[in-house]
């Protein structure tokens, strides 16, 4: 009989992030081969956004609805009880992903050894940096012609401001590669490169440690081909031996420690069905702390309320199940009609707040206004909802009061505007707004900032919480800002 303890202890919750077309997909799916989720290679749905879909959203969201099922993939391995998190491989929704991140102990970066280090991985490497979250490196395609294995890492400790060290090497490169093995378990009969190799590594980089890695210091780099499956089971191996069990998290009021018995957990994704006459979503909700028990009263904190819930669901084997207990580190996805928000939190009765769920700086902004003045209720509220569902970020205006919508991408202007008009019966216009970030302020120098706020009157705003925000128009401007202003702190993100 496992105690709470063993449980918990087992679990390893993390997620598989990279570029596009680095090999993700393909990563993730070897992975569930060797847990024994899936029995043939192709069988992962995943997030992936089919490139031949990218101008048409609607095919997107069909593929997204999809992907619910691939949200989380739980499986078990030598013991051990793995939660994969899905983000999705379009940079539109990349505010999706960086949420996702706030959910996990860990991440594996899977990095295409013929282009090294691409755009997305470091933007996501930045979210990785700023939480301390311990990552692994996984550097794939090593069976096609690629840079130098050194100039990799090299690569990954300039582009991605992070320490590495190699755990696995390969044998050979591009049509030579055929294996890996692990540094601290050589083989006895090396070619001359090889033992060239070793040389150098001995001589450059430092053993493995354990707590740098766990202090997110530190990334343990392998080298191998997902789709040939080389160097996949001893990332996997090592990863299960040496990656963190649920971790404890930051509250408002205290920190939470994941063995405390009672059930606490955050609210990180919602997932709406697009599907009009089901108006039904799913809320995502990471276990921080203790025992999730189905049928069983909890306390939903932002609105004081005590709720239940029939039909919790994990996802074991790609598939959803209903389940009656989940622990800290697993994800539970309840269905939910409009109750929950991103960043709420359930517990068994204590007044809690975590924190840690920031919202990034949009890349685009537009005005948004009603086309429609019979609907005006009917937009606010499906204006509200999205947001509160985390699609998109809700900014006001404080010099006109009007609303501006700020999203990664363009998809996400199509989604609300169809999702208005269908779910809420509303109808929207938008108008462009050329801006370039929106950056959280704050100063201890009162009267500076007072000062800036009647100087820049016309570019502040307030977020969703009611935070202050100066709308940069562009990178110049905030440079300048910056300048000029020198006891104010220009944050990129919510939560700082
Ligand atoms: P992603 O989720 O990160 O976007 O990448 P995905 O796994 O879908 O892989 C992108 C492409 O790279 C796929 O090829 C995949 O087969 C290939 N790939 C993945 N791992 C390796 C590897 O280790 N070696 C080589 N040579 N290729 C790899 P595709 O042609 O786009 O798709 P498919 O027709 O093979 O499915």
């Amino acid at each position: 009989m496992m105690t709470l303890q063993d449980e918990i202890l087992r679990r390893r919750t993390f997620a598989i992030v990279s570029h596009p077309d680095a090999g993700k997909t393909t990563l993730t799916e070897k992975l569930l081969l060797y847990g024994g989720a899936i029995h043939v290679a192709g069988a992962v749905k995943s997030n992936k956004i089919k490139r031949t879909a990218t101008s048409d959203w609607m095919e997107i969201e069909k593929q997204r609805g999809i992907s619910v099922a691939t949200s989380v993939m739980g499986f078990d391995y030598a013991g051990y009880h793995i939660n994969i998190l899905d983000t999705p491989g379009h940079q539109d929704f990349a505010e999706d992903t960086f949420r996702t991140l706030t959910a996990v102990d860990s991440v594996i970066i899977v990095i295409d050894s013929a282009k090294g280090v691409e755009t997305q991985t470091r933007r996501l490497m930045e979210v990785c940096r700023m939480r301390k979250t311990p990552v692994m490196v996984f550097m794939n395609k090593m069976d096609r012609e690629g840079k130098d294995p050194f100039d990799l890492m090299d690569d990954v400790e300039q582009e991605l401001g992070i320490k590495v060290t190699p755990v696995t090497w390969a044998h050979g490169q591009g049509l030579t590669f055929d294996s890996v093995f692990f540094l601290n378990n050589r083989p006895d009969i090396l070619t001359d490169k090889e033992q060239a190799d070793m040389e150098l590594i001995d001589g450059v980089y430092p053993a493995f440690d354990r707590e740098q890695y766990l202090a997110g210091d530190l990334a343990p780099v392998f080298f191998g081909s997902a789709y040939k499956t080389i160097g996949v089971e001893e990332l996997l191996r090592f990863f299960v031996e040496n990656a963190p069990s649920p971790r404890p998290i930051e509250a408002q009021e205290r920190q939470v420690n994941p063995m405390e018995p009672q059930f606490t957990g955050f609210c990180f994704k919602i997932h709406a069905n697009m599907d009009p006459n089901h108006r039904s979503c799913i809320a995502f909700f990471k276990i921080c702390s203790g025992r999730f028990e189905r049928n069983t009263y909890y306390t939903h904190v932002r609105e004081n309320r005590q709720m239940r819930f029939s039909a919790p669901t994990c996802f074991m084997a790609q598939k959803k199940e209903t389940v009656d207990e989940a622990f800290a580190g697993d994800i539970v996805g309840l269905p939910d009609t409009g109750n929950f928000k991103i960043g709420d939190t359930l517990t068994s009765g204590e007044n809690l707040h975590f924190k840690g769920l920031p919202s990034f700086s949009p890349e685009m902004f537009k005005y948004i206004e009603n086309a429609d003045p019979m609907k005006q209720k009917q937009l606010d509220k499906g204006v509200r909802q999205l947001m509160d569902e985390g699609v998109a970020q809700l900014f006001v205006s404080q010099l006109n009061g009007r609303k501006i919508i700020g999203t990664v991408g363009q998809l996400q202007f199509e989604v609300i505007q169809y999702r208005l008009e269908h779910e809420y019966n509303a109808l929207c216009r938008w108008e462009s707004l050329p801006m370039y970030k929106a950056c959280w302020i704050e100063s201890d120098d009162e009267q500076e900032l007072e000062m800036f706020r009647k100087r820049k009157a016309q570019y502040m705003a307030l977020d969703k919480e009611g935070r202050e925000v100066f709308m940069a128009d562009s990178a110049y401007v905030l440079s300048m800002a910056q300048q000029d202003y020198k006891h104010i702190r220009f944050h990129f993100t919510s939560e700082f």
